[in-house]
């Protein structure tokens, strides 16, 4: 029991966080391509379960606003492309006798549009059933309400443990069902639970073998039948009888219960260690007799106290809540921890899984290498927890790879961007019990060793597994030859990873490993090709040989694929994208003014074919190469065209709605570009900087942990007066347009706005750094001062309990 005190200070606790779930709008993004998931899930919960729809192409999270359900599954991704991924441990509600459990016409159509809401979702079926779900970490809760004038009829639930999301693309990368066992055990008098296990393999990542185990409880009478089928994809069924267990390697198999009353409360536990442990998951998460409304109540408190609450501002604009809260809830919903389950080795270590992948996710609140840098900022703890799992990911397994998911390392699609994770906490301070000199040494085997080929089809030049393939052109030429496909996207990306390399070694003192990486991160500048031209502008990064430049055209990527030479964007885009590098940049375009004016057209409509929904612009909203772009304007002195082309993008291309995201949210990368947007700042991931913006809310306070906060606030803001006219931060005039860690973030601070309706030239001080721009010497020192390493090491102690008031 607990002690009074406890109960008093929950109360409390309860009292004093306001909801601001409600404003999280938990359906953005799931259709018109943004691909999340709309379902239930606790903040990087385990469990994420929600409706499976088949509409004859891929779901990649389970849902569609259209079709048929299949199933009610635990595990999903959010936001992912490329082919679904679990969509597996089913429930399914059935009405009527069911002649063949396996047979594809078990399925559903939809009575009305489900709803959705943190914590809750509901769907009505054309059966007649309704169906609520709620979810704790590792467990989750169906309720049915099946149509009492069919009682007669019959009320099922099935229990197919062959579901899984499909792939319909034909790439080959569709999840495949390997067998499993399902066993039911008697429960009271009448009733029954059933556990068991399901084997798959594949999806996007090309993950090998894993197993889920499940139990889960009904709280109503019931009565069974298992079935257990001929082979693996057929829906002919061997046997259906009332027998306790069935177990194989080779067939479909599963169970169906039948009730009598028309409510039934199901509870399901998952675990990837053993199906004892999915009980212990579910009756210690969600203990008999727990109404769905109160796990309900637990998972809004936890998006509340662990999420939301961070950020608050005393805006009364709905519509910028909403779009506030909800970039917050699902840049939180992946990756998922998995600490405790994980089945592969022992450790005392956290265990994250499903990074799905730092491609995307670094430019979140990065630069370019997907990767995440607002985590450090927002949640401290998570994000130090899931950099020594990816440490402890290399202990074990020998590489921290750009993506990983079911317990396996994949897909590679440009660098090694946990590089750029890495580095990203270093400058930040973050790390905590993290091993530095582990974590350096996984991304010395990033740069160094050559991942053995895994032949993937999508780029049978080598490994997409992990590391970084094009490694021997890399270190042989310091460029690479199309002997490597995406050879040019990923020459930028592996000059990225290199300064992040730099950065960590400058900080732990490896003044060798700091010169040989800061030297390697200029390799971009070899790609430079003054002879490839656009739009009456010259100098690309292009294609080369040994001999030299391979004909290109900046605005065409070919297939823009795995096999061509720039990955899913244009040359004209990838050439902005040595973010460490800018000043040379500048030099290589021409100087100052054609740079502005090289900016200027990446967002002139009407100039690319290509991109017909961003107006026919070069600029793609929807894709992360073109993140930082607009931002860029900071580096020349012109921050009111950064405010101005960023601000359009936010404004056009999102919305808190269904169909509100430019594109894939990519776990959360889309909404965090927002987010950023909306607080007036810009992270470049891997470097302790932030580009200053213009912030949307009149006051907004980050909680920064350890009774710190930010403080960021503005006046003469409008829907058309945001152009700053005037900064002031810790309280003192500042004519920079940048920022550092230090400045702001690493003992709080505040940022003081004055915004009106024309442009300012506020930004009279020193341009942001370019740090490889500079000699190395330089470029250490200048390391030292703006990222305050050694400072940053001392400031890893723990906080004090109580903050003072
Ligand atoms: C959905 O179910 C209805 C009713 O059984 C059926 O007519 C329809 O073809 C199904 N749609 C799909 C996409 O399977
Ligand atoms: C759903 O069931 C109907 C029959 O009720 C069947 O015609 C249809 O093909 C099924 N859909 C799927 C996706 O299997
Ligand atoms: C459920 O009952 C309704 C109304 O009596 C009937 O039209 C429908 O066919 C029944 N459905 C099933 C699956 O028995
Ligand atoms: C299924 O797994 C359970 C637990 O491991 C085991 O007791 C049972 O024998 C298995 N069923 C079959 C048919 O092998
Ligand atoms: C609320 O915010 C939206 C989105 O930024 C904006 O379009 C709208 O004008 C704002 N409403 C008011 C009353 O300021
Ligand atoms: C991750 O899960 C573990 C085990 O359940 C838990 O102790 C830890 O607090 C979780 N981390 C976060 C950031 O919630
Ligand atoms: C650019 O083109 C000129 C004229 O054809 C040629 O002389 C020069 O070598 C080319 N430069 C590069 C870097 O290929
Ligand atoms: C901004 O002010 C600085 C210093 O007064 C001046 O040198 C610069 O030309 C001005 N820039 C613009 C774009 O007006």
């Amino acid at each position: 029991m607990l002690p009074l005190t406890a109960v008093v200070a929950a109360a409390a606790a309860a009292a004093t966080s306001p909801d601001l779930a409600k404003y999280a709008l938990t359906d953005t993004g799931s259709t018109g391509g943004g691909n999340t998931f709309p379902g239930v899930s606790r903040p990087l919960g385990m469990v994420k379960l929600g409706p499976d729809l088949y509409v004859g192409s891929d779901s990649y999270s389970g849902y569609q606003p259209t079709g048929n359900f299949t199933g009610f599954t635990m595990l999903h991704e959010s936001g992912t492309g490329g082919a679904p991924k679990y969509g597996v441990v089913s429930q399914m509600p059935v009405v009527g006798k069911v002649e063949n459990p396996l047979s594809d016409a078990i399925n559903d159509t939809r009575a009305a549009p489900d709803h959705t809401e943190v914590g809750y979702y509901k769907a009505r079926l054309g059966s007649g059933t309704v169906l609520e779900l709620a979810a704790s970490n590792k467990a989750g809760m169906y309720t049915y309400t099946f149509p009492k004038p069919n009682e007669s009829a019959g009320f099922h639930v099935l229990v197919d443990v062959s579901h899984v999301l499909s792939s319909y693309r034909g790439q080959g990368l569709e999840q495949h069902y390997l067998g499993g066992n399902i066993t039911v055990h008697e429960q009271g008098a009448d009733g029954y639970y059933y556990t068991g296990f399901g084997t798959y393999d594949n999806g996007w990542n090309r993950a090998a073998p894993w197993t889920v185990y499940f139990c889960g409880r009904f709280d109503a009478p019931a009565t069974y039948k298992t079935f257990l089928g001929v082979d693996k994809a057929s829906d002919k069924l061997a046997e259906f009888a009332t027998e306790p267990s069935y177990e194989s390697s080779s067939a479909r198999l599963g169970a169906l219960f039948s009730f009598r009353q028309t409510t039934v409360v199901s509870r399901v536990g998952v675990s990837f260690i053993s199906a004892e442990k999915a009980c212990s998951n579910v009756d210690g998460e969600i203990p008999e007799g727990t109404s769905l409304r109160t796990v309900r109540r637990q998972t809004r408190d936890a998006w509340n106290s662990d999420v939301f609450s961070r950020v608050t501002t005393t805006s009364t604009n709905t519509t910028e809540l909403n779009q506030l809260y909800s970039a917050l809830y699902f840049m939180h919903l992946l990756p998922t921890n998995k600490t405790g389950e994980n089945p592969l080795w022992d450790s005392t270590e956290p265990y994250y899984d499903d990074i799905f992948t730092f491609w995307d996710t670094v430019r979140r609140a990065l630069s370019r290498g997907r990767g995440r840098s607002s985590e450090p900022v927002l949640t401290p703890t998570y994000h130090e927890e899931l950099l020594r799992s990816m440490v402890d990911v290399w202990r074990h397994q020998g590489w921290v790879s750009d993506a990983r998911s079911s317990f396996a390392n994949g897909a590679v699609q440009g660098g090694s961007n946990a590089d750029n994770v890495f580095a990203d906490a270093f400058v930040k301070g973050v790390g905590g019990k993290l091993n530095w000199h582990d974590a350096f040494a996984s991304m010395v085997k990033n740069a160094e060793a050559v991942p053995v080929n895994n032949d993937d089809a999508r780029d049978p030049t080598g490994s997409t597994k992990e590391g970084r393939s094009a490694l021997p052109d890399w270190l042989a030429h310091g460029f690479i030859t199309p002997k490597f496909s995406r050879s040019v996207s990923r020459a930028v990306e592996y000059s990225v990873n290199d300064f992040c390399l730099a950065t960590v070694a400058a900080g732990l003192g490896r003044l060798a490993d700091f010169a040989k990486y800061f030297g390697r991160s200029r390799n971009w500048r070899n790609h430079w090709n003054p002879n490839m031209t656009a739009l009456g502008f010259s100098g690309f990064l292009g294609p080369r040989d040994v001999g030299g430049f391979l004909e290109q055209d900046p605005l065409s990527c070919g297939g823009c694929y795995w096999r061509d030479h720039y990955y899913q964007a244009l040359p004209w885009e990838y050439s902005f994208n040595a973010h460490h590098d800018i000043a040379h940049l500048v030099e290589l375009c021409g100087g100052e003014e054609r740079f502005v004016e090289r900016l200027e057209m990446t967002f002139e409509p009407g100039v690319f074919a290509g991109n017909a929904p961003f107006g026919h612009t070069l600029f793609n909203p929807g894709n992360e190469p073109s993140f930082a772009t607009p931002y860029l304007y900071n580096y020349v002195n012109r921050q009111h065209l950064a405010v101005k082309r960023s601000r359009a993008v936010a404004k056009s291309y999102y919305a808190p709605r269904p169909d509100g995201l430019p594109g894939n949210s990519d776990a959360g990368a889309m909404e965090s570009w927002l987010l950023w947007n909306m607080l007036g700042l810009y992270p470049l991931t891997g470097q302790p900087v932030f580009l200053i913006g213009s912030p949307w809310f009149s006051d907004l306070t980050i909680d920064l942990g350890a009774c710190m906060k930010l403080r960021v606030t503005t006046t003469g803001g409008a829907e058309d007066a945001f152009y700053v006219q005037s900064l002031r931060v810790n309280g003192a005039p500042w004519n920079k347009g940048w920022l550092t860690w230090q400045d702001i973030f690493a003992r709080g601070g505040t940022l003081e706005f004055e915004l009106g309706s024309e442009p300012a030239n506020w930004t009279t001080g020193p341009p942001p750094p370019s740090l490889a721009s500079l000699t190395s010497d330089e470029a250490r020192n200048m390391l030292h001062d703006i990222a305050g390493l050694k400072e940053h090491r001392r400031a890893c102690t723990a906080p004090p309990k109580t903050c003072p008031t």
